[in-house]
């Protein structure tokens, strides 16, 4: 790893030359578009949730037990780490349930951990744990999807105010905490969702107080203090993204079932409506979702929220659910700007924009969260949306992207008519909105690269035959 704070990871350009090698081979989906989603399918436990919650696990002093959990590749790897550290995860007795237990944490030799370097972003957050259960820890080269710089210095900064050590070596990050790690007050530049929960995973049991301003604070985050506080932690999270937390000397297991996954629910919302098809969503909250249903609603969507019902003597219950549709004619162009919570999540906005294509109008897209997530809207172009990017902060309040070059606004003119085309999967939710396009194209696409999709989707190609969509491998 480089010896600045500041890291940078290696940037995928959409359809470089390495990309299609890869893909060229037979991770290919043929789409014959055209054809309405029309179905019911379920969400399971968030993935941003999810694999932070079995990060956790590594903090108790008895098992842990974690609900609803996708079968996705996320999973795995941070499956893989735990078992590399002595944490023996094993299948439940429900579908989706995990059991960890972190009686034998153990230190795991970097060879061991450096199989799972570049695969996923998670691994940062063992920095925390791993300081408390053994003093000293390895993180690997990190990897996660290419949609920008990604650095973690705020996750070494914050890690070195609670009094650890980090020294950067070629193969990755070797940390230690030879007088312990102790509470601090740390302002973030900048409310990073994965540096608030380095802060929460460290400071739970570190001596003493710890206070975090401007702290991220994501529905995935206060589930992640739900959990910790279940574990014995004491975490308060006060007015204006202020989080104080009181360290405490040990933790016990957990018990949870996670908040649903409002980024799934909400790119098969956006399949509905690009497709002018009809998708219910078993699972998906509106709660989480606020801001979304309001953007989706703007653009014309309809929507109809379930609520859940208990099972009760001679009543089965109903699982809640929103079912979302397009209900004929014109959609509305919107201007958006994506946003931390409670704002429109970064991570809805690649498969919105493929309805956008069909909005009547000029759409505005300001992405304020990462600079370099508009790469994906020239393959839109390559199928006939008319989409130009801009290196100005439009249709909102100028951002930090703004005066960096960074093209992070875009201006989606339609309504176009998409046609087929083939097209290389660049990260995992710009590659969902690629398969939307494609289902949305008339004729046949072919999308490489789509096993990248089975990072975060549980299940998609299941999915996608239960809503009707004419899919096959080749
Ligand atoms: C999480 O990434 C999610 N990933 C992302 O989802 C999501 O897009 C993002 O939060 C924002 O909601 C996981 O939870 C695994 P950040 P994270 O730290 O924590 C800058 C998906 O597809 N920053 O909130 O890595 C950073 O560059 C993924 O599911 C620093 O500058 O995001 C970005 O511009 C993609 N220095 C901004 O903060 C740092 O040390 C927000 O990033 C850390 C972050």
């Amino acid at each position: 790893m480089p010896g600045s704070d500041d890291y940078r990871e290696p940037h995928h350009q959409h359809g470089s030359t390495d990309a299609l090698e890869v893909a060229l081979t037979d991770d290919v989906l043929v789409v014959h578009g055209g054809t309405p989603l029309e179905g019911r399918i379920r969400v399971r436990g968030a993935k941003n949730l999810v694999s932070k919650a079995m990060v956790a696990a590594l903090l108790g002093d008895s098992p842990s037990r974690l609900f609803d959990v996708p079968k996705i590749r996320d999973v795995e790897v941070v499956r893989g780490l735990l078992g590399l550290h002595g944490v023996k995860v094993t299948d439940g007795a429900e579908d989706g349930e995990l059991v960890f237990d972190p009686a034998n944490v153990e230190s795991a030799s970097t060879d061991q951990i450096n199989v799972h370097a570049g695969s996923s972003r998670i691994p940062i957050l063992f920095c925390g744990p791993l300081l408390h259960r053994l003093g000293h820890a390895f993180i690997p080269d990190l990897g996660g999807c290419h949609i920008g710089p990604r650095p973690i210095d705020f996750h070494l900064q914050a890690l070195r105010e609670f009094g650890a050590t980090v020294e950067k070596t070629p193969e990755g990050l070797h940390l230690s905490a030879p007088n312990g790690l102790h509470g601090t007050k740390f302002a973030l530049p900048y409310p990073s969702v994965g540096a608030t929960e380095q802060v929460l995973l460290t400071a739970v049991m570190a001596e003493g107080v710890t206070e975090l301003r401007n702290a991220a604070v994501e529905p995935e985050i206060i589930d992640l203090i739900c959990i910790l506080q279940k574990m014995g932690a004491i975490i308060k999270v006060h007015t204006d993204r202020v989080i104080e937390i009181q360290g405490v000397p040990k933790l016990h297991g957990y018990t949870h079932r996670p908040i649903p996954d409002r980024i799934e629910a909400a790119s098969w919302a956006a399949a509905a409506l690009a497709t002018r098809g009809h998708v219910e969503v078993l699972g998906a909250q509106q709660a989480d979702m606020m801001t979304f249903l309001n953007i989706f609603r703007s653009v014309g969507g309809e929507y109809e929220v379930t609520d859940a019902r208990p099972p009760k003597l001679g009543d089965a219950g109903q699982e809640g659910g929103i079912r979302f549709w397009h209900p004929g004619g014109e959609l509305n162009a919107v201007a958006l700007e994506t946003d931390v919570h409670p704002g429109f999540m970064t991570d809805w906005q690649q498969p919105l924009v493929v309805a956008l294509t069909q909005a009547r109008g000029l759409s505005i897209v300001h992405e304020t969260v990462y600079e370099q997530r508009l790469g994906y809207t020239e393959a839109l172009n390559s199928m006939g949306a008319n989409i130009q990017v801009y290196r100005d902060c439009l249709g909102g309040t100028p951002c930090r992207f703004g005066r960096r070059n960074f093209k992070h606004s875009a201006v989606i003119a339609g309504p176009s008519k998409l046609h087929a085309a083939d097209l290389v999967i660049p990260d995992l939710r710009a590659g969902f909105s690629h398969l939307i396009a494609a289902l949305a194209a008339e004729g046949t696409s072919r999308v490489y690269g789509v096993d990248l999709i089975n990072r975060g989707y549980e299940d998609f190609e299941a999915k996608l035959a239960d809503l009707g969509a004419h899919v096959e491998r080749p």
